[in-house]
């Protein structure tokens, strides 16, 4: 079934403010690999679960068109608005079901995504769109748990621990996913030729307003104001209250850097037919 949590205009709003492009690192090894497995010319990329478009951007000078799907109105709403490139389009669709013909697809892409969709049924959906030889790329981060500032750094990592402690009470059953890194969703593609890379290391700088934004813009942070609204609030107002009372500073504006573990997985379609467990 379908899981519906990016609905809501405010969320999409912090959604698009607070969330981030995938960092360089990763867009190397996801393009290092392309280059490796896929024949040119590079045709047509469909980032699955696009949310505002972050990742859809990246692909739009790689490929001659760029596809961006997600099940949310809203979400799709607002990434036509921010992404506004000639080789890029937006649609309503369900990750399971994407209209696409048959073997048209170079690269697939879901960021931050591929865990609330039903695994078996996207798997089967992967296999039908993608050309022989044509690739899928995986990937999402650890909640973060290392911030940096000056010589504050442990002090400032305990913070946003704690946070994450107490926002993963409210975690819904797919994000078990996320904390395993793919293990499962990596055994179900339905590919050989397929690797796991875990815990790469990428650094963001951003404001101190930043990380809120971004906490704020998180799943477990949504579900946690559905439980108890007044305290959601009131852990953002804190939260940022005890950053700026270690960090001396009275502005969140003031730059800190957040450490994001990755995790990504790649794989690609055999270019012969065969037979496929799905
Ligand atoms: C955490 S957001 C990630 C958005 C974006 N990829 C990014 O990089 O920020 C997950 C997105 O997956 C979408 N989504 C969840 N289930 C879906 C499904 N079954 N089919 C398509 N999109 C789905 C949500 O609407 C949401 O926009």
């Amino acid at each position: 079934m379908t899981t519906r949590l990016f609905e809501e205009k405010e969320h999409v709003l912090y959604y698009l403010k607070y969330r981030f492009s995938p960092p360089q690192k990763i867009q190397d090894m996801i393009f290092n690999y392309i280059h490796q497995k896929l024949d040119k010319p590079y045709e047509l990329a469909v980032d699955v679960g696009c949310g505002t478009g972050q990742n859809t951007k990246i692909l739009a000078s790689h490929f001659q068109n760029v596809l961006g799907v997600d099940v949310s109105e809203a979400q799709i709403e607002e990434a036509k608005i921010a992404v506004n490139f000639p080789n890029t389009t937006f649609r309503v669709s369900p990750a399971e079901e994407i209209s696409v013909d048959d073997e048209s697809v170079d690269l697939l892409t879901a960021h931050a995504a591929v865990h609330w969709f039903d695994i078996g049924k996207f798997m089967k959906e992967v296999d039908r769109i993608l050309k022989p030889g044509g690739c899928l790329a995986l990937f999402c981060y650890y909640p973060p748990r290392e911030v940096h500032y000056k010589d504050r750094s442990e002090k400032m990592s305990k913070v946003i621990s704690e946070v994450d402690n107490l926002l993963s009470k409210y975690q819904h059953e797919k994000m078990k996913l996320v904390r395993t890194g793919y293990k499962e969703i990596f055994e179900v593609i339905p590919y050989t030729n397929k690797l796991r890379r875990d815990g790469i290391l990428t650094k963001i700088a951003m404001p101190l307003a930043g990380l809120m934004g971004f906490v704020h813009s998180l799943a477990l942070f949504q579900m946690y104001r559905t439980a108890e609204p007044t305290q959601a609030m009131e852990l953002i107002k804190t939260t940022e209250e005890r950053f700026l009372e270690i960090m001396d500073v009275p502005s969140n504006e003031t730059e800190i850097e957040v450490c994001f573990r990755y995790f990504l997985l790649l794989a690609s379609k055999p270019k012969e037919k065969q037979q496929c467990n799905l």
